[in-house]
């Protein structure tokens, strides 16, 4: 019997880069604002259209990214590029706003130990809190973004029900986010996890209101992309050269690299729109910037292998 694999692979997908603020917001130092500004450049030199640069966050929780309002303010997004930003609450929403952002990220645990620790309220008041930043950020013609984190599994709970995934998901779309994002923020998941969830979700959201942000912690996330891929995500968050984590999160190194997500999926005849050799040189500079060794794969050995 022969099996028909990838049978509903799309034409095209749409990469998001956290590398900017998830990845620089786990450094153990804290890089320059002008290495952040040559980071951002060289991703956007390499086509990605949507980057998320910064955090508006309390300065004393993530000290990495406290310079967002000069970041925010000299980052260049040439027409066609969207940057966007974490945002808490309404301060940050004042600060994105004056930094002259146009997008915003909106976030929220689907487990409660997570959520307490990460922003220091329950998930029902980090979501009743929203309405302080999503209706005000719409309102001004910002679009926002929301995340669902620890959606695979809790660093201090472990596992989590897929059906708070689903009602915080559904929620964060009445809201009026244009997109919800599902995090694996400790990289648990496995492919048939994946299916169960993304199948509850899609049960509700269309495919296009949602993207998974996978942490590729276990090694394990373009196998959860792949199944993402044949049940209709077309949204992908990546970090180049696989830069990244949570600091509320034990454990939690290493996002998704995007030189090995475009690298399989170009592999696969799916266009992104990014050139793979400036993606490569981009995760070159990542690496520079931080000034340690990375680890996605595609970083370490290169787009082609040396011939025999
Ligand atoms: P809090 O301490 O409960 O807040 O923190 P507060 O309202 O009591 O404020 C405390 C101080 O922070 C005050 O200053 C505020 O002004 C200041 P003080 O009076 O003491 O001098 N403050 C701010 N300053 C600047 N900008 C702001 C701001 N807000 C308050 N926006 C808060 C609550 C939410 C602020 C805090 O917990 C926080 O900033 N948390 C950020 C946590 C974070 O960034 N985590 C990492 C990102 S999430 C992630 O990585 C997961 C993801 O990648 C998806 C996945 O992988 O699953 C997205
Ligand atoms: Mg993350």
């Amino acid at each position: 019997m022969v099996v028909s694999l990838f049978a509903r692979l799309p034409d095209t997908v749409s990469v998001y880069e956290v590398s900017p603020r998830d990845g620089l917001q786990n450094e153990q130092a804290t890089v320059p604002l002008r290495s952040k500004l040559r980071l951002i450049d060289a991703l956007v030199m390499s086509g990605l259209d949507r980057i998320e640069i910064t955090s508006f966050v309390s300065p004393k929780w993530i000290p990495q990214l406290a310079d967002a309002d000069e970041v925010g303010r000299h980052a260049r997004a040439p027409d066609g590029v969207i940057f966007s930003a974490l945002c808490p609450n309404e301060k940050g929403l004042e600060r994105a706003r004056a930094a002259g952002l146009r997008e915003i990220a909106v976030f929220v645990s689907a487990s409660e130990t997570h959520n307490k620790k990460n922003v220091n309220k329950t998930v029902a008041d980090t979501l009743a809190a929203f309405d302080a930043t999503v209706g005000p950020a719409r309102s001004t013609g910002m679009r926002v973004r929301g995340y669902v984190s620890t959606a695979w599994g809790c660093p201090f709970e472990g596992e989590v029900d897929p059906k708070r995934v689903v009602a915080i998901a559904r929620k964060l779309i009445e809201m009026g986010c244009y997109q919800v994002s599902l995090g694996d923020t400790i990289g648990v998941g496995t492919p048939r996890q994946t299916e169960r969830v993304l199948g509850l979700v899609l049960g509700e959201i269309a495919p296009d209101r949602i993207a998974m942000h996978m942490h590729d912690t276990r090694g394990t996330a373009l196998a959860n992309v792949l199944v993402g891929l044949e049940m209709g995500v077309r949204n992908f968050d990546a970090s180049v050269g696989g830069l990244g984590g949570c600091p509320y999160a034990p454990g939690a190194a290493g996002n998704l690299a995007t030189e090995d997500l475009v690298y399989m999926l170009h592999g696969m005849g799916i266009r992104t729109g990014i050139d793979l050799d400036r993606l490569v040189e981009a995760g070159r500079v990542a690496e520079s910037v931080v000034g340690r060794p990375l680890p996605g794969k595609v970083h370490q050995a290169g787009v082609r292998s040396l011939k025999a």
